[in-house]
């Protein structure tokens, strides 16, 4: 009698087993629909072929504070690739410790957005490199210093000709070009989404999954989707209620300045989620560092919803999945300068 009990029992809960596992496909393949694996490069890069003598260069240009007037900040100063690919402060401190209006983005994958800056306005990472080398908040050089500079280092020449072959190849726009292709390495496959997306579906747990669930349910995938869960396209940061001005001064109007157009104020890239666990502050502003704060922003100013904490948990525990493994740089040899290099500028 009991056996017989047990098998009924048993037979009443398989259909239930089996409708739960139908659950988690359909989500699996949900995500797969809206999301992609970072899988190894190919990356494709316009007008630059990326090559390991340039991506040897552009790391040694990366990490070299001699592109800055003051002979102190590199670009890894605020996009230090030992954390986050940034600097974990609200806004970025460069020439004189000026700070920048807004918050250093990671370079971590910035090679799969769709255009870079919080506004979009370079095209790619080339163009990018070329911005903080001449800001004055940031490196505060110029083209010209900074190959007079690169020329009076005779270790520079070799490098150089190697990635670029013979001539007057020390310019300015090779530095750019190095750069972008050693930026091109620095991705970070790996991480438990990329895992679960590849089909693992044990890569997540409940609590992940219900906040993939939610992620997609709540419509942050309409803005967050792609292989960087962001970086493709530009929305009003306060689409439904306008955030208040410690996140949105009035003066920072976003892609307006760009393209000058009514609609554009006040709208900014979506940004990539990627190992946004580990790259507080958030924001332009970068004035809020909690990410669970961060999701209850977005769920009002983006959706007007107001997410209850069970929900933010959850699109938190999810967001930490996105951590993918860091590439292993090691420090470069950089080459000493002469007497004939350019005396920094404090
Ligand atoms: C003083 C700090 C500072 C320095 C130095 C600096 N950056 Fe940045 N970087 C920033 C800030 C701030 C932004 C965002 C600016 C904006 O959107 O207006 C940014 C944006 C970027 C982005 C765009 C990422 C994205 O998601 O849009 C890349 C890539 C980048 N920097 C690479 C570099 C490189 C390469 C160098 C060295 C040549 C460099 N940065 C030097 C602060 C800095
Ligand atoms: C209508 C488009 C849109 C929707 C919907 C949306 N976002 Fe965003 N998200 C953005 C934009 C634009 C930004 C950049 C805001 C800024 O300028 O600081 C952003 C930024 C973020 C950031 C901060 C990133 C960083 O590096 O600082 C997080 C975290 C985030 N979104 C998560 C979410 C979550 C979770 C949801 C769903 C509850 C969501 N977003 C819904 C457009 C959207």
């Amino acid at each position: 009698m009991k056996i017989l009990r047990l098998i009924s029992l048993l037979m009443l809960m398989l259909p239930l087993a089996a409708g739960a596992q139908n659950k988690e496909a359909e989500l699996l393949k949900e995500a797969q629909g809206l999301f992609e694996p970072i899988d190894k490069p190919p990356v494709k890069i316009t007008d630059n072929e990326i090559t390991p003598a340039k991506i040897e260069l552009g790391k040694q240009l990366y990490f070299d504070p001699r592109l800055s007037s003051s002979g102190l900040i590199s670009c890894n100063t605020c996009h230090n690739l030992g954390l986050g690919g940034d600097d974990g402060l609200p806004v970025a401190i460069g020439h004189d410790w000026k700070k920048g209006p807004r918050n250093s983005p990671t370079v971590f994958n910035s090679v799969f957005n769709a255009a870079q800056f919080w506004d979009g306005r370079a095209a790619d990472l080339k163009e990018q490199a070329k911005g903080p080398i001449q800001a004055g908040v940031e490196m505060n050089s110029t083209p010209e210093l900074v190959v007079a500079t690169l020329k009076s280092i005779p270790g520079y020449r070799e490098p150089f000709a190697k990635a670029f072959g013979k001539g007057d190849v020390i310019t300015f726009d090779n530095v750019a070009r190095a750069i972008e292709a050693f930026e091109a390495t620095l991705i970070t496959p790996d991480s438990a989404f990329d895992h679960y997306l590849k089909g693992d579906q044990s890569a997540l747990n409940e609590q992940q999954k219900r906040g993939l669930k939610t992620f997609i349910d709540q419509s942050c995938a309409s803005c967050h989707n792609g292989v960087n869960l962001g970086g493709q396209n530009y929305f009003p940061f306060g689409l439904v209620e306008k955030p208040e001005a410690k996140l949105l001064p009035p003066g920072d109007k976003g892609r307006f300045a760009i393209t000058n157009t009514e609609g554009d104020d006040y709208v900014f890239r979506a940004s990539s989620l990627r190992n946004i666990a580990i790259t507080a502050p958030y924001f332009h502003t970068g004035q809020i560092r909690d990410l669970r704060d961060a999701i209850a922003i977005m769920a009002t100013t983006q959706l007007g919803a107001k997410m209850n904490d069970k929900d933010i948990d959850d699109v938190a525990a999810f967001l930490q999945t996105l951590t993918g493994k860091k590439p292993t740089v090691s420090y470069p040899d950089l080459p000493p300068s002469t007497a004939k290099t350019p005396v920094p500028v404090q």
